[in-house]
């Protein structure tokens, strides 16, 4: 017989969650206002909400904690992640921030002006806030496949060329700060952008003189996708495909919180040494001094080597296979869920799920209510909330797909705790014909209102 997989780590320490019965998540949930982000996290029994930062460290990385040089200046903390960064992603400049909006925040500062127009592959919300919060306008140009669910294209992160193209011919190029590639795509499913993709948005982007920003929270994903999915990679390792992807990158935005599984941390990795020299008075201002910015050293150190334990094809193999035993489960269960597996997350189409939930009463957040209440699992809500309204008509924003995103932490739960979540789902799409009603909106935020919306059931 051929031998099961099986994780390529073993578990050393462990936490304790506990089960909850449904009256007292119905009170819970009623007290959080139906936003699952105001719920305590002992109220919750398997937290899907997100992979960032919810991944467990290795021990290599809890012991690099211990060897953090804590300096203000010139840490040798720094210089172990400057290393990293460079000898995985090929950045000779980079400056570390807290996270990733923080990274956006310093190079938008730098780069980004009233007026401008930034194409991309569905840019991730805080990207999208920080663009639109300096009025500017992020522009989609990812592949229409991308928008339907049940098409299986092996790279939905990709850009549509003739859509970038466009943008890029009927603008001045001085309009235009950068294109900003989101590798994978998580708006789009965790869904990986190809490296024929990639290519091809560089060139397209050095025919107009235009700079192409990676957002690389998950990067190692996107390398693995390119090794199991693109012809011609299946025999390089991880660290060569990256190496091959970032040629393609004059400035990495990350969210470290992700691909490089540590708690909190960021950075942003630049090429060209004026840009990093403008963007280090930004660091400085917002972060922290340049060897520091806003991280400890204990926490650069775990960064630095997570950069390598992240870019492992056993670890990646580990990973990507846990969400995708969740998805084949879903599938198998004739649960609609978006085609094919993304790499952090299975997305859940709420539309062909609940067809009698009207889009303006928010339908995945009905969804993602209702796995709560079903079984204490906590996903989040990808569709019309976090659309948010149009900064200019403040209309409400209703996008082609309502996701119920279901965020796979690195390294934490179990293949039991996917099988709770798929057979939850399961109970609740048997009754799916009876949920017709959904919520409607009490209080909001002008900005990014997903976090701290107030709904109640209509
Ligand atoms: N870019 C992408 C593609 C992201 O997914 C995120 C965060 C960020 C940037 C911002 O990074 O959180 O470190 O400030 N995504 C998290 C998520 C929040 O749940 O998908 P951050």
């Amino acid at each position: 017989m051929e031998l099961p997989f099986a994780e390529s780590y073993k578990i050393k320490m462990v936490e304790v969650i506990r089960r909850s019965t449904r009256a007292e998540r119905e009170k819970w949930i009623q007290d959080a206002r139906f936003n699952v982000f105001n719920l305590r996290s002992d109220q919750v029994f398997i937290d899907l909400l997100t992979d960032s930062g919810t991944g467990a460290m290795s021990d290599r990385q809890w012991s690099e904690m211990m060897l953090g040089d804590e300096s203000y200046a010139g840490s040798s903390s720094y210089y172990k992640m400057k290393e990293a960064i460079r000898d995985i992603m090929g950045f000779e400049y980079f400056l570390p921030t807290h996270q990733g909006r923080a990274a956006e925040n310093v190079l938008f500062s730098t780069m980004v002006k009233k007026g401008d127009l930034v194409p991309g592959n569905a840019h991730f919300d805080t990207t999208k806030g920080h663009i639109e919060f300096r009025r500017a306008e992020a522009i989609d140009c990812t592949i229409d496949e991308a928008f339907d669910t049940q098409i299986s294209h092996p790279f939905k992160g990709n850009v549509d060329l003739g859509k970038l193209e466009h943008v890029l011919k009927s603008n001045p190029a001085e309009r235009i700060p950068m294109i900003i590639l989101t590798v994978t795509c998580n708006t789009s499913g965790g869904q990986p952008v190809s490296m024929e993709n990639i290519k091809a948005v560089h060139s397209l982007a050095k025919k107009h003189g235009i700079p192409v920003v990676f957002d690389s929270a998950r990067f190692a994903e996107n390398a693995y996708f390119i090794k199991m999915r693109e012809k011609g990679y299946g025999h390089r390792t991880i660290r060569e495909i990256v190496r091959e992807m970032y040629q393609y990158a004059d400035v990495a935005t990350m969210s470290s919180k992700k691909d490089a599984i540590v708690n909190m941390g960021g950075f942003i990795g630049f090429k060209d040494p004026e840009l990093f020299r403008r963007a280090s008075l930004y660091n400085i201002m917002f972060e922290g001094f340049i060897t520091y910015g806003g991280m400890s050293g204990r926490d650069m150190n775990a960064l630095a080597q997570g950069l390598y334990e992240g870019t492992e094809f056993d670890y990646l193999e580990s990973r990507i296979r846990q969400v995708e035993y969740l998805w084949n489960r879903l599938n198998d269960l004739g649960i609609p869920v978006q085609q094919p597996v993304g790499g952090h997350a299975v997305f859940v189409d709420a539309k062909r799920f609940l067809p009698f939930v009207p889009a303006s009463q928010f339908i995945a957040q009905t969804l993602v209510v209702e796995l709560y209440l079903e079984a204490g699992v906590r996903g989040v809500e990808i569709g019309a909330l976090m659309a948010d309204r149009d900064p200019v008509t403040r209309e409400n924003r209703y996008p082609s797909l309502e996701l119920m995103r279901l965020t796979i932490p690195r390294r934490v739960y179990t293949n039991n705790h996917m099988e709770v979540v798929a057979v939850a789902l399961k109970n609740i799409h048997d009754r799916k014909d009876s949920i017709t009603t959904g919520y409607q909106i009490k209080h909001e935020a002008s900005l990014l209102r997903h976090f701290t919306v107030e709904l109640e059931k209509i």
